[in-house]
């Protein structure tokens, strides 16, 4: 089951009114949304957007019969082009949910071998794709810049050697390359999975593209949340406050507490900031 990360701080640091409307740009099963919907009753709206088919499935059944949420499969990214309300607050609760580790069967986790899908619409290239298609160069920069990956360079080099002799398809071939550059140094799987995962859902673009379109939606006064996993993400949110100059609940973004991520280790890298519009 997926728990929603920062939810406290996330309510309190949107410090909704009766009768808000609020978007929810990753609703997933509404781990947020239902204790919003709480804030903002009896009349207050929520949009809320979900780009996995799958997941949406399962969030339209679930709320079938809350005459208050209104759900689209979309990508947040399209924000600007879907008409709602103007809104007392917005959520971002960016990249992937416990989901889709334990269920979806489409390769984000190293932990299970399964098909190298990674992608959470039928949008875009698949990490199969990326890794049998991508240029060394482009490899490298995908596995340095989003996995932060110092090896980057050799286990790009490994990959292209691999399928030459044969295409990289499941979770498993792919460690089976990675482990012989990283000495079987398991430590940096994760964040290898995590940088094709960004490149093939182009997440930061995503990201990127929103935040403007998601101001606009606000009233005055009104407040964006973004909890990010991912420093690159992290900085995307940092210089659009700074460029903008926008008013922030707080300047150092909002982590969670220790006893959070001991109950949560996915909360482990989250970061929450809060802007406030003027
Ligand atoms: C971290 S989960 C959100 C969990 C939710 N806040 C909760 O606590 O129940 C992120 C969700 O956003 C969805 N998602 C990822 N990228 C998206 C995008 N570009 N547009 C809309 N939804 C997206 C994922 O499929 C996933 O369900």
């Amino acid at each position: 089951m997926h728990v929603p990360v920062l939810l406290k701080e996330v309510i309190e640091g949107l410090a909704l009114k009766s009768n808000d409307n609020f978007i929810d740009g990753t609703f997933h099963l509404g781990g947020h949304s239902e204790v919003i919907l709480k804030e903002i009753s009896p009349k207050g709206k929520i949009l809320g957007i979900e780009i996995d088919k799958d997941i949406f499935e399962k969030a339209k059944e679930k709320f079938k019969n809350e005459k208050r949420i209104f759900l689209i499969n979309d990508s947040y990214a399209n924000l600007k082009e879907i008409d709602f309300e103007e809104v007392g607050g917005i959520l971002l609760d960016v990249g992937m949910s416990s989901w889709h580790i334990d269920e979806s069967k489409r390769g984000f986790t190293f932990k299970k071998d399964e098909p190298l899908n990674m992608l959470f619409s039928k949008d875009g290239m698949t990490a199969e794709d990326i890794l049998n298609n991508y240029s060394k160069q482009d490899l490298e920069r995908v596995l340095s810049d989003y996995g932060e990956e110092r090896k980057a360079r050799k286990i790009a080099e490994a990959i292209l050697k691999q399928r030459k002799e044969k295409p990289i398809k499941t979770t498993f071939d792919l460690i089976n390359v990675v482990k012989v550059v990283l000495a079987n140094n398991t430590h940096s799987y994760p964040k290898i999975f995590q940088a094709l995962r960004i490149e093939a859902n182009k997440e930061l673009d995503n990201l990127r593209k929103v935040l403007p379109d998601a101001l606009s939606k606000l009233k005055k006064g009104g407040r964006l949340a973004v909890i990010s996993f991912h420093s690159g993400e992290d900085r995307i949110v940092k210089q659009f406050i700074k460029e903008n100059s926008l008013e922030v609940l707080n300047k150092k973004p909002i982590v969670p507490k220790a006893e959070e991520v001991r109950q949560n280790p996915r909360a482990r890298s989250a970061k929450l900031r809060i802007i406030i519009k003027k």
